[in-house]
């Protein structure tokens, strides 16, 4: 069997449990209450799961099933190639999106490998962390060569999942008590990207995670998993880890740090992790929607008030993640860049 490589071995308290952890209370949410429309009582529950586990499943959710089988098709082809062909379209410090089988999450290795697409291609992003430089750069997609059909493929679930990404933004905006189309103006220039992850069989299930514990820096998330199970949610009410039950053809949503921010707090966005399994591989495509690098990320005024004051100063989320990408490609020696560090100090 070999030895593992010390870079994918997590500190003992964030090893994972093998005993099988329970399936949690995740809420599952049925979208089709927006065509009966029962919407009031929809945006109740997004609303109640937003803030109870920042975690929810959607079912009925409108992707067509032939545009998810498609793209599960085209990954697995992918990924099933030679490390020579996917590093012919691999990630680097130059082309940010692209291939990658070395991610470190909070400086542990991720047993996984991803392949990243921009929505926008180019993505236009800051040129670099510094607050001062105004210089804005493009990222370009690569795609790969093969299976033929991947860009076509791609682009037909990026569409699809946009269309629910934006449905779930409104329904979030309402249960916040905005108007439904508040937020959508942060997404005119969108940094989203789409990542195929690939967690490979592990033989160390104990010793290495598939993600690391980590937040979701963005707005949204709305993931894809197949059948095989291992992402585990931190349960708000203990701090206990639970597994997000795989619900054939359901999406997986969370908050991310940008709606916390936004919400000043309502709905958390809450740390999740992928447990490795020595047996069976595992796919799953998050689509992580992200606002327009010009935007100022800062709690919305509507949401504050005297006794609720602002809870973080407001940051650039250009900047933000041009910080975060620098250090995608070395081991750190200080923490990345996370909102906590934008927190208003309690006085
Ligand atoms: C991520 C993530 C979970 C999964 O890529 O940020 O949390 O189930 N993925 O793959
Ligand atoms: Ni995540």
């Amino acid at each position: 069997m070999g030895e593992i490589d010390p870079a994918f071995i997590q500190s003992i308290e964030h090893r994972p449990k093998l005993t099988v952890t329970d399936p949690g209370e995740i809420p599952v949410i049925d979208l089709s209450a927006l065509d009966s429309g029962a919407v009031d009582l929809l945006v109740a529950d997004i609303g109640k799961a937003c803030e109870e586990w920042g975690f929810f499943q959607v079912i009925n959710h409108g992707v067509p099933l032939e545009v998810v089988r498609r793209i599960e098709a085209a990954m697995k082809e992918f990924f099933d190639q030679s490390i020579d062909e996917k590093r012919k379209v691999k990630r680097d410090e130059a082309k940010a999106m692209g291939y990658h089988d070395s991610e470190h999450t909070k400086n542990v290795r991720d047993w996984k490998e991803v392949l990243d697409i921009a929505v926008e291609d180019p993505m236009v992003i800051s040129a670099s962390p510094d607050p001062q430089d105004q210089e804005l750069t493009e990222y370009h997609n690569q795609w790969p060569e093969y299976p033929p059909e991947f860009r076509k493929i791609w682009k037909e679930y990026a569409g699809e999942t946009e269309k629910l990404a934006v449905k779930l933004l409104e329904l979030i905006s309402l249960s916040l008590g905005l108007a439904g189309d508040r937020l959508i103006e942060f997404f005119q220039g969108q940094t989203s990207l789409i990542r195929l992850n690939h967690y490979p069989p592990c033989p160390w299930p104990e010793l290495a995670l598939g993600v690391g514990r980590h937040k979701d820096a963005g707005a949204l998330t709305v993931l894809f998993q197949d059948g095989v199970g291992g992402l585990e949610v931190k349960r708000k009410a203990d701090g206990e880890w639970v597994g997000v039950k795989p619900i054939p053809n359901a999406y997986i949503i969370n908050v991310g740090d940008v709606i916390q921010v936004w919400s000043n707090d309502k709905y958390e966005s809450v740390e999740h992790r992928v447990v490795a399994n020595s047996e069976k591989e595992r796919f799953s495509i998050p689509f992580f929607f992200f606002p327009a690098h010009h935007v100022n990320v800062k709690p919305l005024e509507e949401l504050t008030n005297e006794e609720n004051p602002p809870k973080f100063k407001e940051y650039n989320w250009g900047k933000f993640m041009a910080t975060r990408n620098r250090s995608d490609f070395k081991k750190q020696a200080v923490e990345n860049i996370q909102i906590h560090h934008f927190r208003v100090s309690e006085q």
